[in-house]
């Protein structure tokens, strides 16, 4: 049975993506996965303070929510993350989040040395986002966050669900296919990690 971490990084409890992902939890507890949830909002974590503490032993050294979240990433074999678009990128719940994860990245090309891209992808990840506007290139500069946030926790993208024009609190629910797509892809996403 795979373990999944769902995180929540939007500040709304009950915004558009939190909407979307808690479909996708469950989608995948349908499918007999186990899910654990954590709202970015209710912990403590520190931004990066770029002390390089975790050059030593590849973990970080700031001593706050962080490490158990770390803990229990690094435990599972999928992540379901959901955040809105902030001016274009992830919000900054999530970018925290992003950043104390740099740690992995000094552990693996300056620790262990591995040759830039030549990991092998040990977890999947399911992203899920939603801005306001409707713009081509709305979901570009995350998405390219997320790639090489992915990267540090050996994880390859394995979908992304993007929602354009969901603004206000609740605007998902007018869209009950989207609504659809995220729980089927939540037991896909499964699934998928179960072969
Ligand atoms: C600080 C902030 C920055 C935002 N930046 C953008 C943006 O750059 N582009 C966009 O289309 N929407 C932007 N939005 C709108 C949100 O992406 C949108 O309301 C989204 O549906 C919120 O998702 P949530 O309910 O899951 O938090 C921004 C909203 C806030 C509060």
């Amino acid at each position: 049975m795979p373990l999944i971490t769902a995180v929540y990084g939007s500040p709304r409890y009950k915004g558009n993506t939190a909407a979307l992902l808690k479909k996708a939890v469950q989608g995948a507890r349908d499918a007999d996965a186990r899910v654990q949830e954590v709202f970015l909002r209710d912990l403590k974590i520190s931004p990066c303070l770029e002390i390089y503490g975790c050059k030593k032993t590849g973990r970080c050294v700031i001593q706050d929510d962080f490490q158990n979240l770390l803990d229990r990433l690094l435990a599972s074999q999928g992540l379901m993350l959901a955040s809105p678009v902030f001016f274009y990128t992830v919000s900054a719940h999530t970018k925290l989040l992003m950043d104390r994860c740099q740690s992995l990245w000094v552990n693996k090309y300056w620790i262990k040395k591995v040759p830039f891209g030549q990991w092998t992808p040990v977890r999947k990840g399911l992203f899920i986002s939603a801005g306001a506007t409707g713009g081509k290139r709305l979901f570009d500069g995350m998405l390219l966050s997320i790639k090489y946030f992915f990267d540090t926790l050996d994880m390859e993208l394995w979908n992304a669900l993007l929602y354009r024009r969901l603004d206000f609190e609740g605007d998902v629910f007018k869209h009950p296919e989207y609504l659809d797509e995220a729980y089927r892809a939540g037991k896909e996403f499964a699934q998928a990690l179960s072969e």
